[in-house]
């Protein structure tokens, strides 16, 4: 089933996003050109896929593990709903998450 999410960038436009379960946020928005560079591949040790989480989507994601923690700590622009998009999957309870890309 493909399902989606929306992404949207630094000049507020939204962009929709398709995969499948279990794939991770960071690696749609790669694949759609947009700017995160997921520079360890997920291995939660860069934080270049920090995103912030509409809010009111952000209670339904799994709470923050320790290590995505320490990793959003180096995150310069963090807000109270940032998250590493690589630990984000797609899921039937996340279709049509809303994210929007750091200043
Ligand atoms: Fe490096 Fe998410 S891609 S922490």
């Amino acid at each position: 089933m493909i399902r989606h999410a929306i992404v949207i960038d630094r000049d507020g436009i939204a962009h929709n996003i398709t995969g499948r379960d279990g794939d991770s946020i960071m690696q749609l928005a790669r694949a759609a050109d947009l700017p995160v560079a997921g520079e360890c591949n997920g291995s939660l040790a860069c934080a270049t896929c920090h995103m912030i989480v509409d809010p009111d989507w952000a209670d339904r994601l799994d709470p923050v593990g320790e290590d995505e923690e320490a990793m959003l700590d180096t995150v310069f622009s963090l807000k109270p709903t940032s998250r590493l998009s690589c630990q984000i999957r797609l899921s039937p309870a996340l279709d049509g998450i809303t994210l929007n890309l750091p200043a």
